[in-house]
């Protein structure tokens, strides 16, 4: 099984101080940086673009940049987010008209592709895609918004899905979004997920910016 991964949504981060925030939850123990793109079309709220995560590269972040595409369209922002530094990006199938091309077009910029589940998204999309993945992420809430409670059937969701991921003798990571906790990371892991995003369960409001508290959190994930 690959190695557990977490992953720190910048979205409940403190954006005044953002390169900070990063930096202090890498070096407490995080391993990738999971990116909330939000268009305020696709889902009804508007965060961060290429120029910031640009931003986050210059700035010296070189771990993984996990963009995660709330937007539509979806292929025309593409082609940016690899220039700026992305590693993963994965979006809704949903949000494109042509899922397996919009998968070629982000292997083709040289990043990683993943599809994103809302909750009630049927799994069926990745029937015929299964070899153009590298991650499936699992949304554990409607997506929009951080600090919203995991909705319980995710954990079905993921065993489905990781029976479907260790069937396809792929390398494939399988991620989960929304109300990850301490206190409820284990049994969400126990479903098989190996990549863990934690906005509001990590930075909580975003204002204390304390890198001991970060050291505490990451530790007991
Ligand atoms: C929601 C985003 C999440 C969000 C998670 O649409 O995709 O990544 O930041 O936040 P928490 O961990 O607070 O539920
Ligand atoms: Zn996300």
């Amino acid at each position: 099984a690959a190695e557990d991964l977490i992953a720190p949504s910048i979205l409940s981060a403190n954006f005044a101080k953002l390169g900070e925030e990063v930096d202090n939850v890498l070096a407490a123990g995080a391993d990738i940086v999971h990116f909330d793109v939000m268009d305020n079309h696709y889902v009804p709220n508007l965060t961060i673009g290429p120029l910031i995560c640009e931003a986050l590269r210059k700035h010296g972040v070189t771990a993984p940049i996990d963009v995660h595409l709330m937007v539509k369209p979806v292929d025309r922002i593409v082609p940016d987010f690899a220039q700026a530094g992305a590693s993963y990006i994965t979006f809704h199938p949903e949000a494109s008209e042509h899922v397996d091309r919009t998968l070629q077009l982000i292997h083709n910029e040289g990043c990683k592709a993943g599809l994103v589940f809302n909750p009630a998204t049927p799994l069926s999309y990745l029937e015929y895609v299964m070899d153009k993945v590298d991650m499936v992420l699992l949304m554990s809430v409607n997506p929009g918004f951080g600090g919203q409670s995991f909705i319980p059937s995710a954990l079905d969701k993921l065993r489905e899905v990781r029976q479907m991921i260790d069937a396809s003798g792929r390398e494939i990571r399988l991620e989960i979004d929304g109300g990850v906790k301490v206190d409820n990371i284990a049994e969400i892991k126990a479903a098989g997920a190996d990549t863990f995003v934690s906005g509001s369960g990590i930075f909580g409001k975003g204002q204390d910016n304390d890198p001991n508290r970060y050291d505490t959190i990451i530790g007991k994930m």
